[in-house]
């Protein structure tokens, strides 16, 4: 009842040329099955979204922005609005990812203004949650998660929260080449949706869909994706590899 869905985040990877070349090895290696299997979404930096959105025309692989600010528009130097990303063909856009959360140091009020600002724009927000190596390790995975969905939801009725994707993405696993277990990543997926269930009720939490993040390959994906809550895939680094992301795409079919 929840179709898959995978999405390749770029990061600040690739320029112009390989940007449309990726995308276009992506979009010729899914053509079969994208949009009607699965939902698959490339995410590029911002200023090649236009490149990729022409060289992904043809194909029914979706757009998304990696961040986007809440305010409409205005004097905000360097930051891009929903309208604007809604505007240059967008569908999806992460809000919250631990590196937005770690690195530029957002808080969750400011990635809950994101995500409502997403949704009031027309986007579909993929609220990325997860946590730190120290928190696992003290026992504090569910408080995190709980906080950083709670807060990241706020305010959000039901109607609009069905908008929502959750991409649970824990921190030591992103880019380290560690991947949470399926057993790991079940457990904390059954979570969040128990959790969604309780905020709204059972049909959202039913409806939801919840992405695994963190390390995420070819030869992981079928087993992460067989287990009951994880609805999908967030691709980092094997995303920019195309025939390793095409791969990653068919095993979560
Ligand atoms: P990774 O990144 O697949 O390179 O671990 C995932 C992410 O940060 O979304």
């Amino acid at each position: 009842m929840r179709k898959p869905f995978v999405a390749g985040n770029w990061k600040m990877n690739t320029d112009s040329l390989t940007s449309i070349s990726l995308a276009r090895t992506v979009a010729e290696g899914v053509a079969d099955i994208a949009g009607e299997k699965i939902d698959v979404a490339l995410l590029p930096p911002f200023v090649y979204m236009c490149y990729v959105i022409g060289a992904l025309s043809t194909s029914h692989i979706a757009v998304g922005g990696q961040d986007v600010y809440f305010e409409p528009k205005g004097a905000f130097t360097g930051e891009i609005s929903a309208a604007m990303l809604k505007d240059a063909g967008c569908t999806y856009v992460l809000c919250g990812h631990s590196e937005r959360r770690h690195i530029i140091k957002e808080t969750d009020e400011l990635i809950n203004k994101k995500v409502s600002a997403a949704i009031l724009g027309g986007l579909l927000p993929i609220l990325c949650v997860g946590e730190l190596l120290e928190e696992r390790k003290a026992n504090k995975t569910d408080e995190v998660i709980k906080r950083q969905i709670e807060r990241g939801l706020a305010g959000l009725s039901e109607e609009k929260v069905l908008a929502v994707t959750i991409a649970y993405e824990p921190v030591w696993a992103i880019g380290t080449g560690l991947n949470a277990t399926p057993a790991q990543a079940q457990e904390v997926h059954g979570m969040i949706r128990g959790l969604v269930a309780g905020l709204y009720n059972g049909g959202v939490a039913d409806e939801m869909r919840i992405l695994y993040g963190g390390s995420a390959k070819a030869d992981n994906a079928a087993s992460l994706m067989g287990q009951s809550d994880v609805d999908g895939l967030l691709v980092g680094g094997a995303s920019l590899k195309a025939e390793e992301f095409i791969s990653i795409i068919k095993a979560s079919v």
